[in-house]
Order: structure tokens, then sequence, then C-alpha cells
């Protein structure tokens, strides 16, 4: 398995706790018929905030935020994303289908500018587009369950991203 474990990000939680699942589970069925207007507000969201990570897409490096608003090719991506955190819900209770789903996704993002900095942003934008749309209470648990299922999504892609750069960094 890759490794690149720091003090820090031993002490980060490696599972989801069944109560957490619960929580993922309902609160996704909840928006899920929304999918499209999750991404587009996440991806807007992200950009407002970093809009420098935009020059890592080739659709986007030459538009204004603004543009964004009414761009086919932002929905078009922030659709694709967010399919994989449906994927990703979906398989919540099978943690190997999980893990591959974020592997494969490090290795489709490696040589790409995604730092740890944009995934944390990317986390927080999506957690605040879901938050809103749903009819739950939300609470310090629906919270802390959604930032580890990003988390844990975030870092199995990361590790597997990091993999593959530092193959390709041998290589060369
Ligand atoms: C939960 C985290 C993320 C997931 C699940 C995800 C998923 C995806 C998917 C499904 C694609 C489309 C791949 C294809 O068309 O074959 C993509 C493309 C891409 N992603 Fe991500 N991504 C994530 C985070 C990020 C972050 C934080 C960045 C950094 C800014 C990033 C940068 C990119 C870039 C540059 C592309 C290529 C877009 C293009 O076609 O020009 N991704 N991502």
């Amino acid at each position: 398995m890759f490794c690149c474990m720091s003090p820090d990000k031993e002490k980060e939680p490696t599972r989801l706790t069944d109560d957490q699942k619960r929580i993922i589970q309902q609160v996704w069925s909840e928006v899920r018929h929304q999918i499209d207007e999750v991404g587009v507000e996440t991806f807007l969201r992200f950009f407002n905030t970093h809009p420098e990570a935009m020059d890592s897409f080739l659709v986007f490096k030459n538009m204004e935020v603004v543009d964004l608003e009414t761009s086919v090719q932002l929905k078009e991506h922030a659709l694709k994303v967010t399919s994989v955190v449906d994927k990703c819900v979906a398989r919540i209770n099978d943690p190997k289908s999980f893990e591959t789903i974020c592997r494969d996704q490090g290795i489709n993002h490696a040589g790409r500018i995604v730092t740890d900095e944009f995934q944390r942003s990317l986390r927080d934008k999506y957690i605040e587009a879901i938050k809103a749309r749903t009819s739950v209470a939300w609470s310090a648990e629906h919270q802390e369950a959604w930032e580890t299922f990003f988390n844990l999504m975030q870092r199995d892609m990361m590790n597997s991203m990091r993999h593959m750069n530092a193959l390709r960094d041998r290589k060369e």
C-alpha cells in the first residue's frame, strides 16, 4: 500500500463509524436528485476562493470566474466529479471498492496541480452545498461525518496521485 503517513495523519480517522455511514446515506439520499446543483455550486464557490486553481484546467484556464456561472463546461465537469462522490457513497460499506474508485482518481490526477489546500477547500465547499439542501438539523456529528468521508476519499486519491508522480519523476 502507498505510504505517506506523517504523525498528524496517523491521528486522522481511517474509517467511518456505522453512525457516520448512516448520516452520509441519509443526507445523500435527500440531496442526490440535485446532484447537478450540488456540483455546480461547489465548483463556483471553489473557484471563487481559489481562482488560481482554474489554471490547472484546460477548459477554464482562459476564463474569468464570473463567466463560470453560465459555463456548460463547468456544469459537465462538476457532474463528473460529483458522480464520483455519488459512487463512493454507494460503496460506503465496501471499503475495497471505495478505495479502488479513489485510487483510480489519483491515477487520473497524476501530473496535475492538486494540492492539499485545494482538496480541503473543495471538501468544505461540497459540505456547504450539501448542508444547504438537506432538511436535517445539521449538527457537529453531521459535519464530522462528511469531513471524514471526504478526507478518506481524498486521502486515497492523493496517496495514489503522489505515488504515480513519484514513479514518473524517477523515470525522468
Ligand atoms: C474529491 C476530489 C476530486 C474528485 C473526485 C475529482 C474527480 C475528477 C474527475 C472525475 C475528473 C474528470 C476526469 C475525466 O474527464 O476523465 C477530474 C478532472 C480534473 N480534476 Fe479533479 N477531482 C477532485 C479534486 C480535484 C482538485 C482538488 C483539483 C485541483 C484543482 C482537481 C483538478 C482536476 C483537473 C485539472 C482535471 C482535468 C480537467 C480537464 O479535463 O481539463 N481535481 N477530476
